[in-house]
């Protein structure tokens, strides 16, 4: 009993495949929805219930990106959150947050309804917890900050984990769902009578305008308005590589022998553990996670990541058997709260939603509801609260050097000088390096049955220099989080082009 060999999400695993068709040419409408994730599907289900005319624009399938990715827990719980907005803010931003969140969680379980949408929705609490007697002061303070959040929060030493806990947050009525599910039947709604939905469509660059004209490698589109929902803005405007962290995490879906915990679990820590369970065939599906790390900066190579949820899981549960693993990536914001609204103040028609900070399940559904009433030119009371050009962001100007100043260490001009010599004959089935080879530097991999691939090692973002992603088989970029597979293919943006291939002879 071991870890699947290869990667792959559950939510993707037990729902089909999509088949929306590409772009073919040019097209008008009234606003074109850049990404197939929770934010693009939700945006473009409310504004086509609306009455306008909508593009959703994807450059795979749709939910098969972050989304596709995600532990999908639909709560308002997340983490020590409250305490953080309160301390960097105060507690009226709290206040909104907590708002969105749970507005988010009704508009869900009103759509499911509405729509007749099966999609495994189950109500249940959400807890953060520790399980270190010095950890709980924080604990406490997060309860009280939840609660003048308007939370329905207490402090609890009892929950249905299988062990013990020191003392827990617990905010009651959050859900679990299945998002795949739920946003395919919302996908289902976007498309036809004038509204359409296009997958294997890469935009690659919006000018702004009355219309907006969307470039992709299938043709152009016009539209009043445009919404990035890329998961990380692609348009290099707004200051965003500068102000956010692109972060991995990790999660198995197992099968165990006692009665899974009702509830959505979290501790604290960098070094968190989650656990929620998910109704699958009459039984119950756990999906553990855990581990945080930036994009491209493991410091361990990345299976070891998955081992270590797995310890965590083993020590746990009475484990009868590992049926998924899979990672996933989300932006950390440098205040903590997701950056929505107009792309820059001077975008009054360009739009955008970012930085979930692993809580973009309901942060994604209330930024689609923002963006969707700022278009109606409705007011929208949590808009203030994620304006991305919000007061303070800007200032911040220590913080985003410190982080750009990070990512000069990853460029690859500097680097690429001093790349070693590599023996191609030494890489191992599953192992991916970047060095010289015939005077060039190039980032080459072996894969499982032996086939190598080479590629360019630059980054077709910025040029920064790719790292290997053992776990996930894939070059990822240290600076601003895009991915590409072995071959080369683009996985995850802000770039909007794969690696060069490079011809390679053993
Ligand atoms: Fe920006 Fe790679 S993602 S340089």
């Amino acid at each position: 009993m071991t870890l699947p060999e290869r990667s792959q999400s559950y939510w993707i695993a037990s729902t089909p495949e999509t088949s929306y068709e590409a772009l073919e040419g040019d097209l008008a409408v009234d606003v074109a929805v850049l990404g197939g994730g929770i934010v693009g599907v939700t945006a473009a289900y409310l504004l086509k219930q609306h009455g306008l005319r909508v593009a959703l624009v994807e450059a795979r399938r749709i939910v098969t990106g972050v989304t596709g990715h995600t532990t999908a827990k639909l709560t308002s719980l997340h983490g020590l959150k409250y305490s953080q907005i309160v301390s960097q803010f105060d507690r009226e931003r709290a206040r909104l947050y907590a708002d969105a969140n749970e507005g988010a969680i009704r508009f869900v379980a009103a759509v499911v309804q509405e729509q007749g949408i099966d999609c495994d929705l189950h109500r249940m609490p959400a807890f953060t917890y520790t399980r270190e007697a010095g950890e709980l002061d924080r604990i406490h303070a997060e309860v009280e900050a939840a609660r003048e959040a308007g939370l329905e929060a207490s402090f609890v030493t009892e929950t249905t984990l299988p062990y013990e806990v020191a003392g827990a947050v617990r905010v009651e009525n959050q859900a679990i769902f299945h998002p795949r599910k739920y946003l395919l039947g919302l996908a289902r709604l976007v498309d036809g009578d004038g509204s359409r939905v296009f997958e294997h469509t890469t935009a690659r660059d919006v000018r702004e305008g009355r219309p907006c004209v969307v470039t992709t490698d299938h043709g152009r589109i016009r539209a009043d308005h445009v919404i990035v929902a890329t998961h990380y803005p692609f348009l290099d405007r707004g200051l965003y590589f500068a102000r956010l962290e692109p972060m991995r995490s990790y999660a198995l879906g197992i099968r165990v022998a006692e009665p899974p915990p009702q509830g959505m679990f979290i501790s604290t820590g960098e070094d968190f553990q989650s656990v929620r369970p998910h109704p699958e065939n009459g039984g119950w599906l756990v999906i553990v996670g855990g581990v945080q790390h930036m994009t491209g900066r493991s410091s361990v190579p990345t299976m070891q990541h998955y081992r270590a949820v797995e310890a965590f899981a083993r020590e746990a549960f009475t484990v009868e058997s590992i049926d998924y693993r899979w990672s996933t990536q989300d932006n950390r914001t440098i205040d903590g709260i997701p950056y929505v609204g107009t792309y820059t103040p001077a975008s009054p028609h360009l739009f955008t939603a970012t930085g979930f900070d692993g809580w973009g399940i309901s942060n994604g559904t209330a930024a689609a509801m923002i963006l969707a009433d700022l278009i109606l030119k409705r007011h929208n009371r949590w808009a203030a609260a994620y304006d991305p050009a919000r007061v303070g962001q800007l200032t911040k100007v220590g913080q985003m050097l410190r982080y750009g100043a990070s990512n000069v260490d990853h460029l690859v001009r500097d680097r690429i000088s001093q790349a070693a010599p590599l023996e191609v004959s030494d890489l191992a089935p599953g192992e991916g390096r970047v060095g010289k080879v015939g005077g060039e530097t190039l980032a080459v991999s072996r894969a499982a049955d032996g086939t190598l691939h080479a590629v360019a090692p630059a980054c077709a973002h910025q040029g920064c220099l790719v790292t290997w992603n053992e776990a996930e088989q894939s070059w990822d970029c240290p600076c601003h989080g895009s991915r590409y597979a072995a071959d080369g293919t683009l996985l995850h943006g802000p770039a909007t082009k794969g690696l060069e291939r490079r011809p390679l002879v053993e």
